[in-house]
């Protein structure tokens, strides 16, 4: 076996596959933003789905929230965003590319890829503050008063709901708000496929808790959100978390543990931990002049909570799991293969049913199997092209079972089941299908690691 994945190989399979496509593509496209295809939608539903699940419906102690992206200006003012969200930008004089001030060692001249900024013989300008928010303007006058912001974050939306969450459930500190959408920013350094876009989406659980007891849930959450990203069936040994550095923390953090996973290009974030203090809801108290805290029966006392927050975003787990799942295999016959080894449980389709030729009555006999394990699995029918043609589309599409009809099923009703990890083909009764599929799906782990 070879780990042979890179980034472009990766973005190939998700357009030839229908995962990704740039956006606006046959108008040449707009930098950082990308469109899920058929298969990627399903797969970023089955993200969002068992992030939900595990952070917010199968907890007592967390409840759900969906705010809305365009939010009232001062919302971000008082956030600190306006002053402090910004990064150090600098130009090339010469080919006029602009790069991150503080990434310059990882960045390359767009214009001669194999030289660093400033090697094209530009001279680079002075670092100057670039604020990541997009502007928009709301109303039909188009004066300063209407400017207003997409959000970059969708945790704002949680904190000015804080109370109202409060006064209408019966939860009590230490609780959590979780929310799953959209967020925008205007990186300036873009690539990387899904890993920086424009256009992005954001998993978030503001947890709320008594202040003293923060640095044990920052611990709590960064223990159950490193298990969470294993049991998506990513590798642990791609996974580790990393405390970050003073200078690296956001305006509002004391504390920052990132979830970092081994890309193609090495380690990087996949989701930040992060101790928020009480500074968000003391600004946000003092801002709009409502009351931000809770009362602390045993104290007496009115206290304003501490935040942990875990944020992940959609997309760069999508592509996180990509990284993970993708191979390039020699087989026995020194052929190669391109398979996506997805948790069966994530697989945007879980099973292939083919007939192996399209007479005898295999067709309908397949049709008639399919039907009745849609029921039960997300399906896909296939009876194009040679059989073993339509199990590597299925290998590229990450689909763990190819359910196969053949004159055998027409004789004694058994069908084979090939196994998309090790192609190994076992023949099952069509009584026993489903509990055989179920038990293959509970035991699945993920491969070896080669890294
Ligand atoms: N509310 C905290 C916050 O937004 P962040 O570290 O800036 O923290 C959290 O973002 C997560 O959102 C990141 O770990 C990453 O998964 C995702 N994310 C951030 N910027 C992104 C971008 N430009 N493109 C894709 N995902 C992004």
């Amino acid at each position: 076996m070879t780990e042979t994945a890179t980034l472009d190989r990766i973005a190939a399979l998700t357009k030839r596959r229908g995962f990704v496509f740039p956006s606006s593509e046959i108008y040449g496209g707009l930098q950082a933003t990308y469109d899920y295809g058929p298969l990627g939608v399903e797969l970023k539903r089955l993200i969002k789905d068992d992030w939900w699940r595990a952070v917010v419906r199968d907890r007592e102690d967390v409840v759900g929230l969906d705010a809305s992206i365009l939010m009232a200006a001062r919302v971000w003012e008082v956030s600190g965003h306006v002053e402090g969200f910004n990064d150090p930008l600098v130009d090339c004089k010469k080919c006029k590319a602009r790069f991150r001030a503080d990434k310059l060692d990882q960045a390359v001249c767009p214009k001669k890829p194999s030289k660093k900024p400033g090697e094209c013989g530009g001279e680079l300008t002075e670092p100057r503050q670039f604020n990541a928010m997009f502007r928009t303007k709301v109303g039909a006058v188009e004066d300063d008063a209407s400017t207003i912001y997409l959000r970059p974050e969708t945790a704002q939306g949680i904190y000015v709901n804080f109370k109202s969450v409060m006064e209408s459930t019966r939860v009590k500190i230490p609780f959590g708000i979780g929310q799953i959408g959209k967020a925008f920013r205007n990186e300036i350094v873009t690539g990387g496929h899904l890993f920086r876009m424009r256009e992005f989406e954001q998993m978030e659980l503001e947890f709320f808790c008594e202040p003293g007891t923060d640095d044990e849930w920052w611990k709590y959450w960064k223990n159950e959100r490193l298990e969470w990203w294993k049991s998506l069936g990513v590798r642990a040994s791609h996974l580790r978390i990393r405390e970050q550095d003073d200078d690296e923390r956001a305006h509002y953090a004391k504390a920052c543990g990132d979830i970092e996973y081994l890309y193609p290009w090495g380690w990087d974030e996949v989701e930040g931990v992060a101790n928020r203090t009480d500074y968000d809801l003391k600004a946000h108290q003092e801002g709009s002049g409502r009351g931000l805290a809770y009362r602390d029966e045993a104290k007496k006392e009115w206290v304003v909570p501490y935040v942990i927050e875990p944020s992940a975003g959609v997309d760069r787990c999508f592509l996180t799991l990509l990284c993970d799942a993708y191979e390039e295999e020699v087989k026995p016959n020194g052929e190669t293969r391109t398979v996506l080894h997805l948790h069966p449980r994530l697989a945007p389709t879980q099973v292939g049913v083919f007939p192996l030729v399209r007479k005898d009555g295999m067709p309908e006999k397949a049709r008639e199997i399919f039907e009745r394990l849609r029921t039960i699995y997300r399906c896909f029918y296939d009876q194009g092209g040679t059989v073993g043609r339509r199990y590597s589309r299925q290998d590229e599409a990450g689909t763990p079972f190819a359910v196969t009809i053949d004159s055998q099923t027409l004789e004694d009703g058994t069908v084979t089941v090939r196994d998309r990890d090790t192609m190994a083909q076992d023949r099952v009764a069509p009584e026993a299908l489903a509990a055989f599929l179920d038990e293959r799906i509970r035991a699945w782990t993920p491969r070896a690691s080669e890294a």
